[in-house]
C-alpha cells in the first residue's frame, strides 16, 4: 500500500487523546467473544498507561471516533515497559501497545484508516525519533495479521511471549 497517498475511506474518522474527560466511553467498546484473547480490555489498557506514566515513561491511550461516535481504541508506547521474553526491537521502537475496534463497528474499514492516523502521529516522533513502529498479534489472529501485513509491516523474526512482532520502516 502506498500510505503517502492513501485517503482514509471514513472521513469522520479521528483519534483523539484519551482523558478524564473522554475516557468513560471507551471503557464500553468491546471486542467479539472470540477475540478477546487478542487485546486486553480498554479498561485494563487505560490503568496501564496510567500506571506507565506515573513511572514517568512515555504512553499516548487513543480514542478512535468517527465524527461523535467511539469506534476504537489504540495505545502507543515507547520504551514503556520490560519485562521477561520482550521482545528487544520495543526497546527501539514505536509500539503500537494495543489496538481494537468495537465488534459493533468491525469490517467498514475503521481498523486500516485507523492505523494510518497512527502512523502520521507516530511520525511526528512525540517522544523523540525512531526508525521502526512495531506490533504484534497471537498466531491465531488472521484478521490482525492480514491487516499488518497489507499495511506494511513485516515480521522481524522475534517472539514477544507467543505473539509474532512484525515491524514498519518510519
Ligand atoms: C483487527 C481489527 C482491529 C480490525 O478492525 P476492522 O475495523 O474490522 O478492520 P477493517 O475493516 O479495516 O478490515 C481490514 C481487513 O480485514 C478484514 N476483516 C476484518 N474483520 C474480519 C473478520 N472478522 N473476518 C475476516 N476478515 C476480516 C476486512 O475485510 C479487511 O480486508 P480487505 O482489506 O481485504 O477488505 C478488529 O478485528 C479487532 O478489533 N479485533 C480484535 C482485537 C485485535 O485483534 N486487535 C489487534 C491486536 S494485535
Amino acid at each position: 500500500m502506498d500510505r503517502t497517498n492513501y485517503e482514509l475511506k471514513n472521513k469522520g474518522l479521528h483519534l483523539v487523546k484519551a482523558d478524564k474527560e473522554n475516557f468513560w466511553p471507551l471503557i464500553d467498546l468491546r471486542v467479539a467473544k472470540d477475540q478477546e484473547g487478542f487485546v486486553a480490555s480498554n479498561a485494563i489498557s487505560l490503568a496501564q498507561a496510567y500506571d506507565t506514566l506515573a513511572d514517568s515513561k512515555f504512553v499516548q491511550a487513543f480514542g478512535i471516533w468517527d465524527g461523535a461516535t467511539p469506534v476504537g481504541f489504540a495505545m502507543i508506547g515507547h520504551n514503556s515497559e520490560e519485562y521477561e521474553e520482550m521482545a528487544d526491537v520495543y526497546r527501539h521502537s514505536y509500539c503500537l501497545w494495543r489496538f481494537m475496534i468495537d465488534q459493533r463497528y468491525q469490517k467498514r474499514g475503521y481498523g486500516r484508516d485507523a492505523l494510518k492516523l497512527l502512523l502520521d502521529y507516530i511520525r511526528s516522533f512525540p517522544d523523540g525519533e525512531e526508525a521502526l513502529w512495531s506490533t504484534s498479534w497471537e498466531p491465531e489472529n488472521e484478521v490482525a495479521a492480514k491487516l499488518y501485513h497489507d499495511f506494511g509491516f513485516i515480521e522481524n523474526g522475534e517472539k514477544d511471549g507467543d505473539e509474532i512482532v512484525a515491524v514498519l520502516k518510519l
